[in-house]
């Protein structure tokens, strides 16, 4: 594994341990999204994605609070567990995971500041109308659009992104 994807994934343990290893990030591993994805590796990838922009706008003096992005990441569609019985239809899921997800957030990280429930909450931005109130939010919807793309790609071409990093990680 190169240098880069190992500063990420200790990045990313080293501020997202205690989601890891929650019982709902657990549940979240049996969810299905994206047709072949799960919640949980999908929040990983967005996690990933996310972690990778942060780096890459550094090298342009853009300074990010990475704990934030990664907390806000992997927690970012924890609404869409159990959907089928929370939901009565797909729209109103879609429309309202994201502040179940930021409900849900609270009880992994208590500590979980109002950047981070913001990012969350506001994450399916311009499909919804809440904008992101930070340039994290703004990470967080970007990334999250690209992991859903890779997530569909996938599907297609049966390649499951990063993977390797994924494995290294938990
Ligand atoms: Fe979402
Ligand atoms: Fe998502």
């Amino acid at each position: 594994m190169k240098n880069r994807e190992q500063t990420i994934c200790k990045d990313i343990r080293r501020h997202g341990q205690d989601i890891l290893r929650s019982d709902l990030f657990h549940q979240a591993g049996h969810e299905t999204h994206h047709l072949r994805s799960s919640v949980s590796d999908h929040s990983l990838n967005v996690c990933i994605t996310g972690v990778r922009i942060c780096h890459f706008l550094r090298h342009f003096g853009v300074r990010m609070n990475e704990k934030d992005l990664i907390q806000a990441s992997l927690c970012h569609d924890l609404g869409m567990i159990g959907r089928e019985d929370k939901y009565e239809t797909r729209r109103t899921a879609w429309r309202s995971h994201a502040d179940e997800s930021a409900r849900l957030a609270k009880t992994v990280v208590p500590d979980m500041n109002d950047a981070v429930k913001s990012m969350i909450s506001t994450h399916m931005w311009p499909a919804s109308g809440k904008r992101p109130e930070t340039k994290e939010g703004a990470v967080l919807t970007i990334a999250d659009k690209y992991a859903s793309i890779m997530d569909w790609a996938g599907v297609i071409t049966k390649r499951r992104y990063k993977d390797k990093i994924k494995k290294e990680i938990l």
